[in-house]
């Protein structure tokens, strides 16, 4: 099929937003490489989760794409015998090789590794795969790095992540303020298009809660997650507003705070060995 030319111009329209979006989440997480991990109640929580999907066996090699400052790095040794680790955020990638703990640091993105194919045992991918402007070439590049017989897992925020936020700040504007999560059915539909492995998938909710929405607020940004593609105003700043969204948050407040409700994904591969 040939493209007319306002398909071109659509399709180099589309690129440089996703480009731009891309720098936007690289500098963003880089800022946020310092105070992270005192954040990341959640992301803590799903990576060991994620992790205890695969084979604790301390062989093989083993990739960890979106790593991170590496927070998880040190438990690694009890599922490969060495890792390589990859952050599109230098920021990021800079904190966890003060660890050095990995055979090789490398910043790239997911959707275009400068890896060789069928090059590691094991692949790890932990709350990385959201952030990507096209999952479907990220879960591609994944697939293609894995060796035959390989195992990946692999988790990602779903439709559903910031539902009550979502809400909250839709009583007061029709802005985007949420990062748009993909469904599950999306990135199963996706990865089934994959060929050379078996997937499995499993669904799990996680709730936290916090003492007001301003806490949950300053938690995303502290995380760097705080980026939406095409937002035209980067944040909120009269108190004003602030006070209606709260108010519009209460309506879920319950004994322990206000709830944050996170759909995540987890999705598991074997390659079919050749
Ligand atoms: C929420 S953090 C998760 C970090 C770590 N995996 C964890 O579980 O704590 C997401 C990480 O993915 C990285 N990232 C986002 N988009 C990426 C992309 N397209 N390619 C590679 N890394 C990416 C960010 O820089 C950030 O370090």
């Amino acid at each position: 099929m040939i493209a007319s030319s306002a398909g071109f111009a659509a399709m180099a329209e589309q690129q440089c937003q996703q480009a731009a979006f891309l720098k936007q989440v690289a500098a963003s997480f880089g800022k946020a490489s310092d105070s992270y991990i005192s954040a990341a109640r959640l992301q803590q929580q799903v990576a060991r989760d994620a992790l205890a999907m695969l084979p604790a066996e301390a062989n093989g090699c083993l990739l960890d794409v979106g790593c991170g400052p590496g927070w998880l790095h040190p438990e690694f040794s009890r599922y490969c015998a060495a890792f390589s680790a990859v952050d599109l955020s230098e920021g990021m990638l800079h904190k966890a090789r003060t660890q050095q703990l990995a055979t090789a640091y490398i910043q790239a993105d997911a959707a275009s590794l400068p890896l060789a194919d069928r090059q590691f045992d094991k692949l790890f991918s932990s709350l990385m795969l959201q952030w990507c402007p096209t999952p479907k070439t990220a879960l591609a590049e994944m697939a293609r790095v894995l060796a035959a017989d390989g195992r990946l897992v692999i988790s990602t925020l779903i439709k559903g992540t910031l539902t009550e936020l979502r809400d909250a700040f839709a009583t007061l504007d029709q802005q985007a303020h949420i990062h748009s999560f993909l469904t599950a059915d999306e990135l199963i539909t996706a990865a089934r298009q994959l060929p050379d492995i078996s997937w499995q998938f499993e669904r799990r909710s996680y709730q936290l809660y916090y003492p007001d929405v301003q806490t949950l607020a300053r938690e995303l940004k502290a995380l760097g997650a705080n980026q939406v593609a095409g937002r035209s105003q980067s944040g909120l700043t009269g108190k004003g507003y602030w006070r209606k969204l709260a108010a519009a948050y209460e309506q879920h407040r319950c004994q322990d705070g206000i709830p944050a409700t996170y759909q995540v994904l987890f999705i598991q591969g074997t390659k079919h060995g050749r």
